[in-house]
């Protein structure tokens, strides 16, 4: 993981690394630093802990410089302390790295045999020793040191560059790992993603796999892997940078949360159009020509993909299963030509992910990318893409990225039955409308918000948490479990309410809360009795349900909140919001870091 930033410009760039760090930081916050060459001297300031250590740090002892690479960690190898922190700093260079080096024990050791000393525990020190001993011993001229040094390295990478002597002159490479460019007016940019570019510069392009870049305040080269020099395209951002602040909220979570009713009617808006009663999507593979559908993501992503599986298999009979990113490859999956293969996340950097993607395109062209950031490395290397256009979500927690996944899979799905002729126009009107009453649904539980905010005192003082959910709402139970350990750290885990009995009911006693979701459907009676199981052995139920459910369940427990009634399709994204405030209040409760959970970040570059 981690975030790296590059400036070479005309001006001073110290604070502006810095700005271009804080728009990094979501990539990880165990360390920052940064480093300039000032008066032909490499110098530089790092210091464990979040970014504002760093930036306290610099007050006291301020650096300058026209040309700068800042770096904000997130621990690989090494822990978390001054020494392991980017940038990593020999007499002739300072490098900072995003990803892994699988082969530099190797390297390390033969340093180590020539008395080369280490100072960090980390794999990116042998990097900077590397490049050191090309420039200083065998006289090689920066670039070419950075080139012969790469081609040895085995695994993930995004780097830069910058050197002793040189004030307008840096190098970025990267394998792997994503690397934007951005280009000033006398000064140009480098950056893990084009988001934190935003506030420099509108025009950025992507490095391509090996791609090496030479960087000064005028001009870019980019050079592919034999040394050619090649143009990539160009990209003009839109991204708005107040979307970058937090506003009226105490958290970016808060804010990503509350923003929902807002964000579902633009993307409704952006796909539905204006009779409201056809879609207007982006091209997309040929519906016909599907004959099964695997789902891919991780974490969060992978909940709306097994959502997106019942979806897919009920209403358009298609042959649907939902998958892990970090197993699919892994497990020597069973792939054909004929498959739809849909790689579904936020960031669309996700290493997991993006290797599943590269093992599914030896075996088949039907690649679609479902992604809130539009330039991602997903979206880059698939044959579709269908943005899910939450706008850039910052809190770690994955909130309105993953209600607008759902949505947009549910898009999908309308589609794929609809061109499949397994749902008549009226049944796909009718669909649409339900969806049209999202925003007001959503607009109508945050109103009740502190009802909510009252429920999750239950959990202040337990240990651990279960949610239960069955059908279409047992992912919803996973990823409100997922929501509540991941910024709460509180223990939780998700069950299909009906594997209760089958061994996890041995937990159940009078101190164990347990997130009920069950609105009236189908399968309502056969949760209610799960659910009486509970409470014949004490557990607190706390019940999320509608109106019917409540009238049905009063006898059960006292601790309800009731959701407005929905058709049942749509109580996967509706039941996701309470589990998310659920979430977000008890870490409140708890004091923790809402945006910036302890060892977590927000891209997962590394597998
Ligand atoms: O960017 P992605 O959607 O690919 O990220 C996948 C997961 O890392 C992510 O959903 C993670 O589980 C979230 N932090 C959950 O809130």
């Amino acid at each position: 993981m981690c975030g790296i930033i590059g400036i070479v410009s005309k001006k001073q760039v110290v604070d502006r690394l810095i700005d271009g760090l804080e728009c990094l930081e979501y990539r990880g916050y165990d360390s920052a630093g940064i480093a300039t060459v000032n008066n032909s001297e490499i110098v530089y300031s790092k210091s464990a802990g979040k970014l504002d250590s760093l930036k306290n740090k610099l007050k006291q002892k301020p650096i300058n410089g026209y040309i700068g690479i800042g770096h904000t960690r997130w621990a690989t190898h090494g822990e978390p302390i001054e020494f392991n922190a980017h940038p990593h700093v020999t007499k002739s260079v300072a490098v900072v790295h995003n990803g892994i080096i699988e082969n530099f024990a190797e390297f390390k050791d033969a340093l180590l045999k020539k008395g080369i000393n280490f100072e960090s525990q980390t794999d990116t020190e042998v990097i900077a020793k590397l490049v050191e001993e090309k420039i200083s011993k065998e006289k090689c001229r920066p670039l070419e040191a950075v080139r012969l040094t790469i081609k040895k390295l085995r695994g993930s990478f995004a780097l830069c560059f910058i050197f002793r002597g040189h004030e307008n002159f840096m190098v970025a490479t990267r394998r792997g790992s994503p690397l934007a460019l951005g280009f000033g007016d006398g000064e140009n940019f480098v950056s893990s993603d084009a988001l934190s570019l935003s506030i420099f510069s509108k025009k950025v392009c992507y490095l391509e796999e090996d791609d090496f870049a030479k960087i000064t305040s005028d001009e870019v080269i980019i050079y592919d892997s034999d040394g050619n020099s090649v143009s990539r395209d160009m990209h003009t951002l839109y991204t708005d940078p107040v979307n970058l602040s937090k506003g009226k909220y105490k958290h970016f979570m808060e804010k990503e949360i509350f923003e929902q009713p807002e964000v579902i009617s633009q993307v409704l808006g952006t796909y539905l159009n204006a009779s409201k009663e056809m879609l207007s999507l982006p091209p997309l593979p040929q519906s016909t020509e599907i004959k099964r559908i695997i789902l891919i993501g991780c974490g969060t992503a992978f909940y709306s993909c097994l959502v997106a599986k019942y979806w897919f298999e009920s209403l358009s009979s298609i042959p649907t299963q939902a998958e892990l990113a970090s197993e699919f490859r892994y497990r020597s999956p069973v792939v054909s030509k004929d498959d739809l293969l849909i790689f579904v996340s936020q960031s669309g950097e996700t290493a997991d992910t993006i290797g599943a993607l590269r093992f599914a395109k030896e075996y088949t062209k039907n690649i679609l990318a479902i992604v809130n950031v539009e330039q991602s490395s997903i979206a880059r290397e698939s044959n579709w893409v269908f943005s899910t256009k939450a706008g850039p979500e910052i809190g770690v927690a994955s909130t309105k990225a993953f209600t607008c996944q759902l949505l947009v899979l549910k898009i999908l799905n309308i589609k794929l039955a609809s061109d499949l002729y397994k749902i008549t126009a009226k049944q796909r009107s009718n669909l649409l409308k339900g969806l049209l009453e999202l925003p007001r649904l959503f607009s109508e539980i945050l109103s009740q918000n502190e009802n909510i905010k009252k429920l999750c005192k239950k959990f202040i003082s337990s240990n651990s948490v279960l949610y239960l959910g069955r059908d279409i709402l047992y992912p919803i139970a996973l990823e409100g479990a997922l929501k509540l350990k991941e910024i709460s750290y509180l223990h939780a885990e998700g069950y299909a309410s009906g594997e209760l009995k089958h061994g996890p009911i041995a937990l159940i006693d009078k101190s164990m809360p347990l997130v009920a979701l069950n609105p009236w459907s189908k399968v309502f009676e056969k949760t209610l009795s799960n659910l009486e199981e509970v409470k014949a052995r004490r557990g607190r139920i706390i019940l999320l349900t509608d109106k019917k459910g409540r009238e049905l369940s009063k006898d059960l427990t006292k601790s309800i909140f009731q959701l407005p009634s929905c058709s049942d399709f749509l109580t996967p994204i509706l039941y996701s919001l309470p589990l998310q405030l659920i979430a977000y209040y008890t870490a409140l409760d708890k004091g923790t870091d809402v945006d910036q959970p302890r060892n977590l970040a927000k891209s997962v570059t590394v597998e």
